[in-house]
């Protein structure tokens, strides 16, 4: 329950990165021994991941006030990812390529469907055969086996450049007996850090943040720590709250904006308030917002995990904007929702026009997804009277504390049972 027509004030802690997170937790997996994650966010997706963890045996155990989290493989017994917890999280599917590299066999449910349209696995599986992984399908689950134990390895082209399977081939990559080339891969800061961190602990990777990875299989990945980056769409989402709620002063702190890519630039044209430190960045609202419009693409272009966001804001805007996207173009539950709200936004394929500026009124509304929620959060943060956002299950997938962090700095919302 959201009472809008309160500015946020003060200072908010940004979260580690789930999206980064997850990758790490999968590498782990590839270890000689124990394996510590920093700066591990507390959400349901990173607590479903445990769980798909350690139904392999692997023994997990996290320090949630430390927000470490501690992996150790030696007792992994098991290689199979099971569909009732594969289906709830897609990134599970990274399992298919730690426990390949990591044992040589796994057997992993297929995804399925998504809420915002298809979501298919093909490079993932096509890249692991370019590897030389046999893969097959039985009643659902992926079967993919490394011949004699160990990939060889080889070189895969991906079209269009994927985050999931560039994640999954590094992972099965790794540990192969032979080298790798990923042509096209993704360069999104999650897949620079994965490397990264495995690079410090042994591996031999090199290409990462450019789109062509080389990764020359070594033996072992020796146990220490990995250290997870902030989350970068957290704060993109803050900014563009900061931003869209009139007579704003919210400083970010533990954050980068380095891995922000163009957003920033994007950012920069709405001529709020922007200033950057090396670990913080402070927005002030303007008192007008410009119409921006924006199309998704891969990094470091404009992040479809930000285009709900940045939709919302744009229905506040002074004049008519559009939000494209390349990347999921039936991301767009949300739509329906800002019309409830009294919105003025239509959608139109894969692109949403929106005029501005629309005086938002609270009314009940339904989330569908993780970034649709956050937005429709975001709307009520301006309507007037009180919103009702439901089903907010779908924030904690991916927001640490929304409510309490917003509250923070001078939101009103309550969360209520039903
Ligand atoms: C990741 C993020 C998600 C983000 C997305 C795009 C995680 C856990 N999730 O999702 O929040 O919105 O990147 O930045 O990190 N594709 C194929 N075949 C495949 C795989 C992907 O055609 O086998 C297509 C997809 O349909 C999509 C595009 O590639 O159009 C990019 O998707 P991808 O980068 O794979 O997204 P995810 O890794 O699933």
């Amino acid at each position: 329950m959201i009472q809008g027509g309160h500015p946020l004030k003060g200072t908010m802690t940004i979260s580690g990165s789930k999206n980064a997170a997850l990758p790490l937790m999968a590498a782990a997996l590839l270890a000689d021994g124990p394996i510590t994650i920093t700066n591990v966010p507390l959400l349901n997706d990173i607590f479903t991941f445990n769980k798909v963890i350690s139904e392999t045996g692997t023994q997990v155990t996290f320090a949630r006030e430390k927000r470490e989290l501690t992996i150790d493989p030696a007792q992994m017994s098991s290689h199979v990812a099971p569909y009732e917890l594969v289906r709830k999280m897609r990134a599970s599917f990274y399992m298919t390529g730690a426990l390949l590299g990591a044992a040589g066999h796994a057997r992993v449910s297929l995804p399925g469907g998504c809420a915002w349209g298809p979501r298919p696995v093909n490079l993932h599986l096509e890249g692991m055969k370019a590897l030389g992984a046999e893969i097959e399908m039985d009643g659902g689950y992926v079967i993919a086996k490394a011949p004699n134990g160990r990939l060889p390895g080889g070189s895969f082209t991906m079209i269009p450049s994927s985050v999931g399977a560039t994640v999954n081939l590094v992972l099965a990559a790794v540990r192969a007996s032979g080298k790798s080339v990923i042509r096209n891969a993704a360069m999104e800061p999650d897949v620079v850090n994965l490397c990264d961190n495995l690079n410090t602990l042994g591996a031999r990777i090199s290409g990462a943040g450019t789109p062509v990875l080389t990764i020359d299989g070594v033996d072992c990945i020796k146990s220490g720590t990995m250290n997870n980056t902030p989350d970068r769409i957290e704060t993109g989402t803050f900014m563009i709250a900061a931003a869209m709620i009139p007579g704003s002063d919210v400083t970010l702190t533990d954050t980068l904006e380095r891995d922000l890519g163009s957003f920033t630039d994007t950012f920069s044209k709405l001529h709020a308030g922007l200033e950057i430190g090396e670990s913080s960045i402070r927005i002030r609202s303007a008192d007008r917002i410009p119409p921006v419009s924006v199309e998704t693409a891969i990094y470091p272009g404009f992040p479809t995990d930000l285009q709900a966001q940045w939709a919302t804001m744009m229905t506040q805007a002074d004049g008519k904007s559009t939000v494209t996207d390349h990347i999921y173009p039936d991301r767009f539950s949300y739509v329906p929702e800002l019309v409830r709200l009294g919105a003025d936004i239509e959608r139109r394929d894969n692109m949403v026009t929106i005029r501005g500026r629309s005086k938002l009124k609270g009314a009940s509304v339904m989330s569908t997804d993780l970034r649709a929620s956050v937005s429709l959060v975001m709307a009520g943060l301006v309507a007037e009277e009180e919103t009702e956002v439901l089903r907010v299950y779908h924030l904690d997938r991916g927001y640490e504390k929304l409510e309490d962090k917003l509250n923070s700095v001078g939101a009103v919302i309550r969360r209520v049972s039903d």
